[in-house]
């Protein structure tokens, strides 16, 4: 592929864009800030900031849900504000295209629909191709889908866990199981509503995350969080330990277990073997919880791999796709895609 390539992974909770030879040219929150219904007045990491601080006017939201586009016209404006925010200096746009990456286990008219954003934005592609989103995250991880050798990739993130099986090029198996980091803080400050009466913040609940989470009960250790009081309205500081955080969130990762096992018990078994020799790849912002790789490895009987920048793993594979003409091939225009 020649000329100006941009690739894109629309996530749950941010959207990333790869330019040939530059790399990932843009990394921000997929979250949109609207003011009295009508005017976009932040996109990205600055409509984040105002995330839970905004006044009553304001509505700040995340048009991706579930890894699907949930608010199309939203994703559109958020879009064409991200566009218009690297594009300031040239018109880095004209003649583009654009490799996107979609969810496989998802309706055709739900990866069609990333195709009609993308194509209806104010980048005017000239060409838009499709990848599936777990062939890039393997690559991105550093794997070869395209020989007969069957992986196994695992992408927790924030609203879904993606777990396939790809062998020469294609997806074998893939489901998309609506777990991700955003539940674990929802559990997070469920729990911390019902037993400390305080109600807490969704950053202020993924910092107790991040902070305390593990997929195993562990040492103790806690960190003091402010909310407010349910009973006295007042601000609040309290007491939050590991111990809790795991009791809130610890059926999700069981959750996530049993949706491995069953992938591994529908796959053929040559490439079952293959796997058990090279084991589990598990990338996404929510791989690095503590315990996880054990858990999982515990419960499965298999190696597990860790991706470093698990994040960035499916912007990366785009990456790689876009710039290596080897791979160029597993980026399909809709009518190969089957849904032109
Ligand atoms: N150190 C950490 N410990 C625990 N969770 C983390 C850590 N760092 C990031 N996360 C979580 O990872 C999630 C984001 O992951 P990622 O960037 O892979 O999601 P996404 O691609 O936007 O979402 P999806 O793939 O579900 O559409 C968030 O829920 C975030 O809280
Ligand atoms: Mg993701």
């Amino acid at each position: 592929m020649a000329g100006k390539i941009y690739g894109i992974d629309f996530g749950t909770s941010t959207i990333k864009i790869y330019h040939k030879n530059e790399g990932i040219i843009l990394d921000e929150k997929n979250v949109i800030a609207i003011a009295n219904r009508k005017k976009v007045i932040a996109g990205g990491d600055e409509a984040y900031e105002m995330h839970g601080k905004a006044p009553a006017n304001i509505e700040v939201s995340y048009p991706v849900r579930n890894g699907v586009i949930a608010d199309l016209a939203n994703m559109l404006e958020l879009l064409n504000y991200l566009l218009n925010k690297i594009n300031v200096r040239s018109n880095r746009f004209s003649s583009a295209e654009f490799v996107v990456a979609t969810p496989s286990d998802i309706t055709e008219v739900e990866k069609r629909a990333f195709f009609d954003l993308v194509a209806s934005s104010n980048a005017k592609p000239k060409s838009i191709r499709m990848v599936e989103k777990p062939i890039a995250d393997a690559i991105g991880a550093g794997l070869d889908v395209t020989n007969a050798r069957g992986v196994m990739v695992v992408d927790i993130g924030a609203d879904t866990t993606e777990i396939s099986i790809m062998s020469l090029g294609g997806i074998v198996i893939s489901k998309l199981v609506p777990v991700g980091g955003n539940r674990f803080d929802e559990s997070i400050r469920t729990f911390v509503k019902k037993n400390y009466n305080l109600v807490i913040g969704d950053k202020t609940a993924e910092y107790i995350k991040i902070q305390l989470a593990s997929a195993l009960p562990r040492d103790e250790k806690s960190i003091r969080v402010y909310g407010r009081n349910l009973v006295t309205g007042l601000p609040t500081e309290v007491e939050v330990s590991s111990a809790m955080v795991y009791d809130s969130i610890m059926e999700y990762f069981y959750t996530i277990v049993d949706s491995v096992k069953i992938i591994l018990e529908r796959t053929p078994p040559e490439i079952s073997a293959d796997i058990i020799d090279s084991g589990i790849y598990l990338t996404g912002g929510s791989a690095t919880i503590l315990g996880l790789e054990e858990l999982i490895a515990k419960e499965t009987d298999l190696k597990i791999n860790i991706c470093e920048n698990g994040s960035n793993t499916v912007v990366n594979g785009l990456g790689r796709i876009i710039e290596d003409h080897n791979l160029s091939s597993l980026a399909l225009t809709l009518k190969q895609a089957n849904f032109s």
